[in-house]
């Protein structure tokens, strides 16, 4: 069976209707090249029969797009006859888009990537007017270029200004937006209306071509070269290095297609396209990237470490205790999904102005056009502001956002526990307390289970499931699918000290902190945080989470550290912290200052005083750049390498994800594992070897990573 269904009609009108057997949606492989070249061939036959073509789709959706599967595979070694490949394929797409005769695309359904580029090489594009179906070329998000045509055929219809955040920012619209920017030409009610409309336009076009196939066309919003356009891209390149730190070879490569593409003709810039596309096809970035946003997220969200065996659990009613700027959120993220809110605080007055936080997330969303009034009334109807226990009467599950104190937290739970339904789930935000210890509370401690949400909760996707000594694999497969239920993606932890992330970025920060210690320049710190892919530097970032909270987790660690009978390592950055606090009360940027002043009417800058208190003028001017990334990223992978060894972490699709969503890990790396095993495990241990002989035993590779080396295995 074909990928694409022939039906030539008594009215001449051929309809394409692409269905690809046993998939369930339509994507760009090598059956799909196969259906496309067999039905060129039956077209080039046919031809004088026809009228006009219509292009459509027997699924749900329209296409989905590239096949990552396949592209993944690519090596190196394969580039030429990857690239031979592309050309045949988008050779055929050509042929149908210049036989003369009307090509037009009824989009039935979602179109992204070389979905929305077969639907750009049509001559006139319906599709069906139903917000739930986006439009968009997302392959940079994922390290790639649209390559199959669309840094050419998009600015060509649209200019080249209009289609940077389509072509760069990987902008995905719904189809009343795509027809306000010029990507569509008509909207269809019904799926009768879109055919119609179809083939409406044929019978008004009986000859149709491109514009850029006609003579004299012109780039609309101007060429290149015309001096307004070259201003503008002449600053394109510094701005976009600028905004990737040169990690991401997408966006440039993107920039270079589309510029240089729209310098000369259609068929032209269509090879520039695809030599652009095979050199992030086969580049290691893209690798990087397809690996953990595409397989990694999909394993996690297809289960990922949930225990198996255990029934799925819609939640219904979930209690919230503390409704400050934790339980503010996770009431909003709660109550969005269609699950109904206790919100509880000390007083009503407290859990309103909890409450109010989601009204006026709604509100942002309502103006924005991207909600009904109706359906922010309903999501707020849904959480109720109290200040009685009484209220999470038969709650399916409680998650207490109140003070780090572990005192309190075990009255909550005392108080909380016996209003939940038989089997109910307690569930706990801290980030610093181990769950084992505060299961210590509950009488249920086989119900009791850590769920760490990230600030803000509206926009942080992951939430960091932490399984105490005593929770049952039934609960944590529930906690599971409350995360889901919320469509967040949920990694699981076993309990430690700072769990998973918390202890990674604590050495991110530790180690800028420790590089001012060493009298390197705080701008050169700042700086390489960001040249590493970090979103933001390690000495901004301490001052956001306050040098006192520091202070604070450090003694508890050490006390640990030692009632287990060990020796406490001072880390270089104690000193700096220690004295940034005792010495010039600079606690961070709630208290006003830091690292960074906070000027009441201005831009926060670094503390001026930080050069002449640390930084060693002679240091400063030798330090290698490389050296200060490396750290960056090398003390975090490593780290993330104990915490596999030790069981923190069962997975790596885990470690990787969490990494990225959680800290912040650098998204080019693919995660922090994945950063080990493409830099090579052999190589990683030698420069961790180097590193740990230059600054501190902290660079030792741990022994999982030694036996990787021996062996030079990767971490699957
Ligand atoms: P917050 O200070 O903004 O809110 C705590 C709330 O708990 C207050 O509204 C307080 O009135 C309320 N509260 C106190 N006693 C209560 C009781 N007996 N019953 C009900 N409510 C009570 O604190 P935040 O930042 O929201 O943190 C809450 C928890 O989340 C803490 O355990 C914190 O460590 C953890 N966490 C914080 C993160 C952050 O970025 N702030 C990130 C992840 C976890």
């Amino acid at each position: 069976m074909s990928a694409i269904r022939y039906e030539l009609d008594s009215d001449q009108i051929l309809t394409l209707t692409i269905d690809m057997p046993g998939q369930s949606a339509n994507t760009m492989n090598g059956a799909f090249r196969e259906g496309l070249s067999e039905t060129v061939n039956r077209v080039k036959t046919d031809l004088d029969a026809i009228r006009g073509i219509i292009v459509t789709s027997a699924k749900k959706t329209f296409f989905a797009g590239g096949d990552l599967n396949e592209l993944h595979r690519v090596t190196r070694a394969q580039a030429s006859e990857f690239e031979a490949m592309v050309n045949g394929l988008k050779a055929d797409m050509r042929f149908l888009e210049t036989t003369g005769k009307p090509l037009v695309a009824a989009i039935n359904g979602t179109a992204l990537g070389g979905g929305l580029e077969i639907a750009l090489a049509c001559h006139h594009r319906v599709v069906m007017d139903d917000d739930s179906i986006q439009l968009g070329l997302p392959e940079v998000t994922l390290g790639l270029l649209p390559g199959g045509g669309g840094t050419q055929r998009l600015p060509r219809m649209i200019g080249l200004e209009a289609a940077f955040p389509f072509l760069m920012e990987g902008k995905k619209v719904t189809p009343g937006a795509a027809l306000k920017a010029g990507i569509v030409d008509e909207l269809a009610g019904s799926p009768e209306e879109l055919l119609n409309k179809a083939r409406a336009f044929i019978d008004a076009n009986p000859k149709r071509q491109q514009p850029w196939d006609q003579k004299g066309f012109k780039l609309p919003g101007g060429a290149p070269h015309h001096p307004a356009m070259a201003q503008k891209l002449a600053i394109a390149p510094a701005m976009l290095r600028q905004k990737t730190k040169g990690c991401y070879p997408a966006p440039e490569r993107i920039l270079s297609a589309a510029v240089e593409g729209a310098q000369v003709d259609f068929d032209n810039g269509s090879l520039i396209e695809t030599r652009y596309f095979t050199e992030l096809v086969t580049g290691q970035v893209a690798k990087n990237m397809t690996s953990t946003f595409w397989f990694q997220l999909n394993a996690i969200k297809a289960g990922g470490s949930r225990p198996e065996g255990v029934a799925g659990e819609t939640f219904r009613k979930v209690g919230v205790l503390g409704a400050g700027m934790m339980g503010a959120g996770i009431a909003y993220a709660t109550a969005s999904r269609g699950i109904e809110v206790i919100l509880k605080d000390v007083s009503v007055e407290n859990a309103e102005k909890g409450k109010s936080y989601s009204e006026k997330l709604l509100a942002r969303k309502v103006s924005r056009g991207r909600m009904s009034e109706d359906q922010k009334a309903a999501v707020l109807s849904r959480i109720r502001a109290t200040d009685s226990a009484a209220d999470l009467e038969g709650c399916d599950l409680v998650i207490e956002a109140v003070f780090e104190d572990s005192d309190l937290k075990a009255r909550v739970t005392r108080e909380a526990e016996p209003k939940l339904v038989t089997n109910g789930i307690f569930a706990s935000n801290t980030s610093t307390i181990p769950i084992t210890q505060l299961a210590d509370a509950s009488a249920r401690p086989e119900n009791f289970i850590g769920l760490h949400f990230f600030s803000p909760v509206d926009k942080m996707q992951l939430v960091e499931i932490i399984v105490g000594a005593r929770t049952s694999d039934e609960t944590l497969a529930r906690a599971f699918d409350y995360v889901q239920q919320i469509g967040k993606i949920p990694i699981v932890v076993n309990d430690s000290r700072g769990f998973f992330t918390s202890r990674v970025f604590g050495t991110f920060v530790n180690e800028g902190i420790s590089m001012l210690a060493e009298g390197i320049h705080p701008a050169s710190i700042e700086n390489a945080g960001l040249l590493a892919g970090m979103p933001v530097g390690p000495l901004a970032i301490s001052d956001e989470v306050s040098m006192t909270l520091m202070q604070h987790i450090r003694a508890q660690s050490r006390k640990d550290t030692e009632a287990a009978g060990g020796t406490w390592r001072p880390h270089p950055a104690e000193a700096v912290i220690d004295r940034m606090v005792d010495e010039f009360g600079r606690k961070g940027k709630a208290a006003g200052a830091g690292f960074y002043d906070y000027p009441a009417n201005g831009k926060k800058h670094l503390w001026a005083d930080l050069e002449s208190l640390f930084v060693d003028s002679a240091r400063a001017r030798n330090v290698a750049l490389q050296d200060l990334k490396d750290r960056i990223l090398f003390i975090q992978a490593i780290e993330t390498v104990r915490c596999l060894e030790e069981g923190v972490l069962r997975t790596v699709a885990d470690a990787n994800i969490g990494s990225i969503f959680g800290i912040g890990y650098a998204p080019w790396t693919g995660g922090a594992i994945q950063f080990i095993n493409q830099y090579g495990v052999r190589a990683f241990t030698a420069r961790a070897h180097a590193l740990a002989d230059q600054y501190g035993e902290r660079f030792n590779p741990p022994a999982l990573l030694l036996e990787k080396a021996e062996s030079n295995t990767d971490f699957a």
